[in-house]
């Protein structure tokens, strides 16, 4: 059996990978510092999968601790998620959003340069290409000057792996992510933001739970239909089993670079006023909202153009936009 480490495995997108690689047969060894989940998501996927995976909590950032864990592991392929997402925050504490999201990728590639060992995905982001002069957004659009220092990790850590992969026969895949939502089917993983959301879904489900008052729609003055923002929102299972996909790729030699960097979105944008009418057309409820300013460093529209990822993946979404906005919405009604 194949075994997967898998950083950051009990975030948002990190718990619902395991469990689309559990139930493909792979073997799981899951590191996480939960400074951002809770551990009662590794019970959730047990209960999911009915297989507990492999469970390390580890700061990545301690280079020993890192070489420790892969003297004592051996591993097949390398799926990292661990890092710090928040836009804002990233802006005030540039040093810790370069260690955290560059400093451990240094070190995990370091350990497999030593090791010989080859595979590994990174989770990168559309913000790389900030707002393009075309739509659909296809992986030949330029990577732009990054707009956030969180953008920048996500800029910087694609070259790391780029050249990193070329000099020592590292074969990885970047999947840059368009707007992962929703949530498992079984609602016993889903996302879990502290604090305020900044979000649109988790603040959308949590207005709609009465535990924020409204929903702020910032700006309906774009140049779009409706004048909100348009994003491309996907499913974040669909999201999950594109990494299997990317994986299967690498563990089957099928690549043609030894990186190779892909979109994974839907291909359809939504504008934020067609997100809240279908959420509250699924979910058959009123959403308390009202439109405000633009939020700073916010674009007019992104959506994917999907047609290399599907091709070359073997991948497609299968999940709708109104299965994403029903199971955020169960989820949220899990919770306490
Ligand atoms: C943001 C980040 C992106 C990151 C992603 C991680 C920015 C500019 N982009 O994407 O780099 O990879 O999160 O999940 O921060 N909206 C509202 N009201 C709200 C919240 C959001 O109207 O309360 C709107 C936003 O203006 C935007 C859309 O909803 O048009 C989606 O926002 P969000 O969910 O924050 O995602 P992005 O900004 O696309």
């Amino acid at each position: 059996m194949r075994k997967i480490l898998v950083t950051g495995g009990l975030g948002f997108i990190g718990s619902h990978t395991v469990v689309e690689l559990q139930n493909e047969g792979f073997e799981v060894v899951i590191i996480d510092d939960l400074s951002n989940t809770s551990i009662k998501v590794l019970d959730s996927i047990t209960e999911i999968t009915g297989k507990k995976p492999d469970f390390h909590q580890i700061d990545l950032r301690i280079k020993n601790d890192v070489k420790t864990f892969f003297d004592n592991n051996k591993i097949d392929g390398v799926i990292h998620f661990a890092a710090f997402k928040a836009v804002g925050e990233s802006m005030h504490k540039p040093l810790d959003y370069y260690e955290n999201n560059l400093s451990v990728l240094v070190y995990l590639l370091q350990e497999m340069r030593n090791r010989k060992l080859n595979n590994f995905i990174f989770s990168s982001s559309c913000t790389v290409y900030g707002q393009v002069d075309e739509l659909p957004i296809t992986e030949k659009a330029p990577v732009k000057t990054a707009e956030s220092v969180y953008g920048n990790t996500k800029q910087i850590g694609e070259e790391i792996l780029k050249d990193a992969s070329k000099a020592h026969n590292i074969n990885s895949i970047a999947l840059r992510y368009f707007n992962p939502i929703g949530a498992h089917e079984s609602v016993k993983i889903g996302e879990l933001p502290l604090g305020v959301p900044q979000n649109l879904i988790p603040f959308i489900t949590q207005t709609a739970a009465g535990i924020r008052a409204e929903l702020s729609v910032f700006g309906d003055d774009y140049d779009t239909n409706d004048g909100t923002a348009i994003r491309d929102y996907i499913h974040v299972v669909d999201l999950a089993k594109a990494h299997i996909a990317a994986l299967n790729r690498l563990l089957n030699k099928k690549n043609k670079e030894s990186f190779e960097y892909f979109n994974v979105g839907t291909g359809k944008g939504s504008s934020v006023l067609e997100i809240i009418n279908a959420f509250e057309r699924v979910n058959n409820l009123k959403l308390n909202y009202k439109i405000v300013g633009r939020r700073e460093g916010d674009i007019t529209a992104a959506f994917a153009d999907t047609t290399i990822a599907n091709k070359e993946l073997n991948w497609k979404t299968e999940k709708s936009l109104d299965d994403a906005l029903e199971s955020a919405w169960r989820w949220q009604l899990e919770q306490d």
